[in-house]
């Protein structure tokens, strides 16, 4: 199977992704598509010899995209710290297909704005004793696709956003590759 990962920041997630697939036979990450030239996702994919194709909004609107990711024979789009909301044609070319990760217990510290630092920020705000990770279906809507795995970890009160963000960060690297495969393996 073929695997796209769409990000728009640092990409750690991405690389986990493209080393946890590297020698396997169920599974590679062929392109990694990127909105933000200076995202450091970018440097990650030279170093991991992974293709990486950069886009900017009207690209992204047009059918573009979804063309590209034909035309590479994808079948699971992995959103990966990716900050825009999907366009319908996108949604509609990969039913059930498109997985995003949120790093927070959804519903809760959700939907548009809600991403990266502002998810910790709120998180330590509203003095939270739990945060996590959401694992979910993308559809036209940010961050409302139907769950597929949540893991969460305690706050203490003297946690800083940071403190949040690396708890999390742990979290994600650890099993958001193992979500994938386990969706992968489960396809029919
Ligand atoms: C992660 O915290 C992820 O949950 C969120 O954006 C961040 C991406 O981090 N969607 P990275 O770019 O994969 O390092």
């Amino acid at each position: 199977k073929n695997l796209a990962v769409f990000a728009s920041g640092s990409g750690s997630n991405a690389e986990r992704l493209v080393e946890y697939f590297k020698d396997s036979d169920l599974a590679q990450v062929k392109l990694i598509l990127c909105n933000n030239p200076s995202a450091g996702v970018i440097q990650r994919a030279e170093r991991l010899n992974i293709p990486l194709v950069l886009f900017n909004r009207s690209e992204f609107k047009s059918d573009k995209i979804v063309d590209l990711l034909k035309e590479n024979e994808i079948d699971w789009v992995v959103l990966a710290g990716f900050l825009w909301l999907i366009p319908s044609n996108l949604v509609a070319a990969f039913p059930n297909k498109i997985i995003n990760i949120h790093p927070a217990l959804l519903p809760k510290f959700g939907g548009k704005g809600m991403y990266g630092h502002f998810v910790h920020e709120a998180v330590v705000e509203n003095k939270e004793t739990e945060s996590g990770i959401t694992i979910h279906y993308v559809n036209e809507h940010y961050d409302e696709g139907a769950i597929i795995f949540q893991a969460s970890y305690p706050v203490t009160s003297i946690d800083t956003p940071e403190d949040v963000a690396k708890k999390g960060q742990v979290l994600e690297h650890k099993h958001f590759p193992e979500v994938v495969e386990k969706l992968l393996k489960e396809e029919i």
